[in-house]
């Protein structure tokens, strides 16, 4: 029988973990561990005796083969962003931060990849493929400190899955550090390779819990020559799914972005959000962020303003601005990105990241506003997000003047009635944040049997001594 797992381990296992990376990397001091422990909500405090901070592959390599010899559990973190506790070390379990590795290998722009390790910040890719005039298209609010590995390993998918991708489709290659030590290098810029079953995918999306993920070639794209950028204030939900399908079906440019987002939470971004300003003269029930690109540099502007002309002649837009210059376009995506921390000065908030098919968004948005005021009277239920991906951010904030600890001890009871609905458009409970801790009671609830009884198996043949990042998804 395996020995059982180590959470905090003896102080000469700590001294032969710190032997790899040396003394300066092997942090354990508290003031610099402590922002390591919390996640940006405050919803989850961990602990640890020690993170590691390996600086190459090799390093990865021998920390997994002596956790994997002394049952030791490892929590891998890249940026700290994420937001379901995956990357939070409940239960002393070792940090393995993955930030030293921030090497940008290889750019090869006329192969369309990027080699990046996995400790490289999602904006520093973007920026090396910009300097060699390619897109890499992968965009959230916290790409100024997530990391490639954390972005890999939770499939983000962000502002930018619409039309190039979820962050699985534009991985190429990548080379990952099994649960024993040995590293599997799949560091390939081939768009086919067919010898035997792809097994790149497994680590995609997997929190975690399958492998360290070390490096990873990246897909880039041409850089659009013109991009267009619209406020939009839209009568209801069911006009901005009709206004999508159209601009996509009729727009001589790519709709590279279409957000969607409900009066309240503009007013949160309003009230609370530093440089927000209101871009439309009066107020709108929803409104929508759009983006069209091109490879041709002239003609767009004129496109997406006889587009527009058309949709409100239709009725599916209220009131449009289209961004005059770059700054403009900036704030319309800043006000977006706000929307996440312009929630927290108005108390509690109980959140989702939920998909539906686009189609069924209206009829979901109304029932779950419905089922949830019922259940908890005053309730502000402010959802936003990636229309185009049927990707909504049901946030319910408290009623104003309630208790914030008496309403977050009705999380689950909120999400039953949400994730409930969900099921009936068939749609997923996770659409792009992951299970990690938050939701891994529900997944049972919701996964196809097999589909978990398969993931059980794969994780007992790559990880037979539960070391990497247990208690998280299954
Ligand atoms: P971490 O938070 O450190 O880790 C995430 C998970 O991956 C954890 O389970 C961790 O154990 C594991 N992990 C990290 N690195 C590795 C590795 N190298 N190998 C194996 N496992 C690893 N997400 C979206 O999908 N779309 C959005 O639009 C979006 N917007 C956001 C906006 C804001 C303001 C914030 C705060 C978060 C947002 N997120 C979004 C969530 C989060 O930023 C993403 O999940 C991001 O991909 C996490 O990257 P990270 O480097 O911070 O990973
Ligand atoms: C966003 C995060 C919450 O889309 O995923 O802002
Ligand atoms: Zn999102």
């Amino acid at each position: 029988m395996n020995s059982p797992l180590r959470h905090s381990p003896a102080p000469d296992v700590l001294s032969r973990f710190a032997a790899i990376v040396g003394d300066k990397y092997a942090i354990t001091d508290a003031n610099d561990l402590a922002p390591h422990l919390i996640e940006g909500r405050g919803l989850y405090h961990g602990r640890t005796a020690m993170m590691l901070r390996p600086g190459s592959t090799a390093e990865v390599a021998a920390i997994l083969k002596l956790a994997n010899e002394t049952r030791t559990a490892i929590v891998p973190q890249g940026g700290n962003t994420g937001l379901v506790g995956g990357q939070i070390p409940f239960d002393g379990e070792l940090i393995l931060s993955l930030q030293r590795l921030d090497k940008i290998r290889e750019v090869d722009a006329q192969s369309n990849t990027m080699t990046c390790e996995a400790g490289v910040v999602l904006q520093k890719a973007q920026e090396a493929a910009a300097a060699v005039d390619r897109l890499f298209p992968l965009s959230l609010g916290s790409e100024g400190s997530c990391t490639i590995g954390g972005n890999l390993s939770s499939n983000a998918g962000g502002t930018g899955a619409l039309a190039y991708g979820i962050a699985r489709e534009l991985m190429v290659g990548v080379e990952v550090v099994l649960a024993d030590g040995r590293v599997m290098n799949l560091l390939r810029k081939l768009k086919k390779d067919n010898t035997g079953y792809d097994l790149r995918h497994l680590f995609v999306g997997a929190e975690g819990t399958l492998g360290i993920i070390t490096a990873a070639v990246l897909k880039l794209f041409p850089r659009p020559r013109a991009i267009e950028t619209a406020w939009l204030g839209v009568p209801s939900p069911e006009a901005a799914v009709k206004l999508l399908n159209l601009a996509q079906s009729q727009l001589a440019g790519t709709v590279t972005g279409f957000e969607l987002m409900v009066r309240g939470i503009v007013e949160f971004a309003l009230k609370h959000g530093h440089n927000v300003r209101d871009p439309l003269s009066s107020p709108h029930p929803w409104y929508v962020l759009m983006e069209v690109s091109s490879q041709q540099a002239e003609g767009l502007r004129d496109n997406v303003e006889e587009f527009l002309g058309n949709a409100i002649e239709q009725e599916l837009v209220s009131d449009a601005t289209l961004a005059a210059n770059l700054d403009q376009a900036n704030s319309f995506w800043h006000m977006r990105h706000t929307l996440t921390e312009v929630q927290k000065p108005e108390g509690g908030s109980i959140k989702h990241d939920v998909s539906v098919p686009v189609a069924a968004i209206p009829a979901f948005l109304a029932e779950a506003s419905d089922a949830v005021v019922k259940l908890i009277p005053g309730s502000r239920p402010v959802p936003f997000g990636h229309l185009g991906d049927g990707n909504i951010h049901y946030n319910v904030s408290q009623p104003i003047g309630a208790d914030k600890d008496a309403f977050l001890a009705r999380w689950k009871d909120v999400n039953a009635v949400v994730d409930k609905i969900v099921l009936q458009h068939h749609g997923s409970i996770s659409a792009e944040h992951g299970i990690g801790k938050l939701k891994r009671d529900s997944l049972p609830k919701v996964k196809d049997p097999v589909a978990l009884s398969l993931m059980r198996d794969i994780k007992g043949l790559l990880d037979p001594n539960g070391i990497l990042n247990p208690g998280k998804v299954l």
